[in-house]
């Protein structure tokens, strides 16, 4: 907020060129919602509720809203809910990553709008913490986030499974044909069995750690089960808290710094979290002047193991993780890595957090001592070369180890549907040790970059579990596979990967970060002059603002016009 305004609901009054008459009005129409006056002059904590039919995610919302409310109330303050637009991850077409701006935008403006002195931001479902915390950067008035909480397992003959790490195994398996379509339909009811997010460390989890790694969340709640009572209690905790935020002012500028992205950084590598975190602490820090730099991914790589066994780095579920103590339990192993400065949303800074009698649980199991890692290296490296000049990014630690430093041939689709078209086609030439490559799937090329660096295995390859994979689009943080995504620029943009051929060498080092289009550069410049520039899309509405503002995945994928004016032309 750049203007200082009063407390409470006497402040950003509506516009009629009569200020006294605007507060009269005000004060008329706050009247109508039943409250008393002494409750109407108290600081107003906003609960930003994102409860939707179409997020199934989110289905728990409105009883957590009850808990934050009591919070609020017990801490002096007013709570008054009220809702922005919901993105239900499965629900959304093109791609809920098409409308995570749209969210932001929807939540900035209603920040800046409304008379509040503090919010709760309570979302859950992959984009939605994101959008969340891009608007609250941008608005910058007093916010703490509350999640949603994963969902729980369900069973499928004995074994414990769970969305949706499993969705994509037990597919795989079934177009493989080790699956009848009884058994698949079987298991559909078991993937998603509680209200709640994605119960493995996909994007939902992995946003929701990092929310808590970069102190905008009170410790301890990006891994309650929605279901759980202790949820509740966080809730009602979170709602105390935003009232003390109003009180000292505590805004998201001062807690989210650089190096609270940097934390954020070390713990998605260590967690072995999503890809997708990368686009989204991207924009979360352009929103307030800070730039990430994909080698910084790389430094933290090397220096951080992943200590978090879940899907689909490991075995474990959310619930188990929650069992293990959750994310301050890895902040304690990480802690002499970690910028001890950064403030929280608890007033005090990480170190003094960290620094509070600590009783470590039974957590060996899921969460890995530093000297007895899962993995040595951390999860997430970016590549650059050829192929991605402006880079590109490789989950290591859902890869095939075997396929890390690799020349393959490749096997390109040139769009989402030329894929769904050939992909198990009988006549398709493909080999086991081929390279599949997907273009026209990024930001613009999508549009909206879908999840889709996740290629199937074609079905004329029966029993093969992994393939090198490589494409401008995104994947889901629950799937697994040697896939390189984000590749930037992207193929609609005329990036190199627009002009890889069918039978076109390909080379992967993971070890010296390395990825290359393996042809002769002046055959590169004659495909370029050959190919053709598309015509724009005819859009309008949102999709035009999205088309024309749109940035790449380096950028992460926010609009030009939205990211921090010190930011705009870099
Ligand atoms: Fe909402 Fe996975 S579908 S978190």
């Amino acid at each position: 907020m750049t203007e200082e305004r009063p407390p409470g609901l006497a402040g950003g009054l509506t516009e009629y060129g009569d200020r006294e008459f605007a507060q009269y009005l005000r004060r008329s129409f706050a009247s109508a919602m039943g409250h008393t006056p002494q409750s109407l002059g108290k600081p107003v904590v906003g609960i930003l509720n994102t409860w939707s039919e179409l997020n199934n995610c989110h289905r728990g919302l409105r009883e957590l809203a009850e808990a934050v409310k009591r919070g609020v109330w017990q801490a002096g303050g007013l709570p008054l809910e009220f809702p922005v637009i919901s993105l239900g991850e499965i629900f959304l077409s093109p791609t809920s990553m098409f409308l995570r701006n749209l969210m932001a935008l929807d939540v900035e403006a209603m920040l800046r709008a409304q008379p509040l002195d503090a919010v709760v931001l309570m979302g859950g479902c992959d984009k939605t913490l994101p959008a969340l915390l891009m608007g609250a950067a941008s608005a910058d008035i007093p916010a703490i986030a509350l999640a949603a909480g994963p969902m729980l397992t369900g069973s499928h003959e004995g074994e414990r499974i769970g969305a949706c790490t499993d969705c994509r195994r037990f597919w795989a398996a079934y177009r493989r044909g080790e699956l009848e379509r009884a058994t698949i339909d079987g298991i559909e009811a078991q993937l998603a069995p509680t209200a709640g997010t994605c119960g493995v460390m996909g994007t939902a989890s992995t946003m929701a750690c990092l929310s808590e790694a970069l102190g905008m969340m009170l410790p301890g709640g990006a891994a309650i089960p929605a279901v759980h009572a202790d949820r509740l209690r966080h809730g009602e905790f979170s709602g105390i808290q935003a009232v003390a935020l109003a009180e000292n002012r505590l805004t998201p500028s001062r807690i989210m710094t650089e190096a609270a992205f940097d934390n954020a950084l070390r713990v998605l590598q260590a967690i072995g979290g999503s890809t997708n975190a990368v686009i989204h602490l991207t924009a979360i820090a352009g929103r307030l002047g800070i730039k990430l730099e994909l080698e910084r991914l790389d430094d933290l790589a090397a220096s951080t193991p992943v200590l978090v066994g879940l899907k689909p780095s490991g075995a474990a579920y959310m619930e188990d993780f929650h069992r293990a103590g959750g994310l301050p339990v890895v902040l304690q192993a990480l802690r002499g890595q970690l910028h001890a400065e950064a403030l929280t949303v608890t007033g005090a800074t990480l170190g003094e957090q960290l620094a509070q009698p600590f009783v470590w649980p039974d957590w060996q199991d899921v969460i890995r001592p530093l000297d007895n890692p899962l993995q040595e290296q951390g999860a997430l490296i970016a590549l650059r070369g050829s192929l991605a000049p402006d880079g590109s990014v490789l989950k290591r630690s859902a890869a095939s180890p075997s396929l890390l430093q690799t020349e393959a041939r490749a096997v390109v689709f040139s769009s989402l549907s030329d894929l769904a078209a050939l992909i198990d086609d009988p006549a398709l030439d493909v080999r086991p040790d081929d390279c599949l490559l997907l273009q026209n799937a990024g930001p613009l090329g999508g549009p909206g970059m879908p999840e889709a660096g996740y290629l199937p295995i074609p079905r004329k390859l029966t029993g093969q579990r992994d393939m090198l994979r490589i494409s401008d689009a995104r994947m889901s943080g629950t799937a697994f596979g040697t896939i390189v995504l984000h590749v930037a620029p992207e193929a609609a943009l005329g990036g190199p990967l627009g002009l890889a051929r069918s039978g076109d060498r390909i080379g992967l080092d993971a070890q010296r970060r390395r990825l290359d289009l393996l042809v002769d550069e002046r055959e590169l410049l004659r495909r370029g002059e050959e190919a053709r520039p598309q015509p724009p899309v005819a859009a309008r509405g949102y999709e035009r603002l999205y088309r024309e503002s749109v940035q790449q995945a380096p950028l992460g994928v926010d609009f030009d016009f939205l990211r921090h004016e010190s930011l705009q032309d870099v």
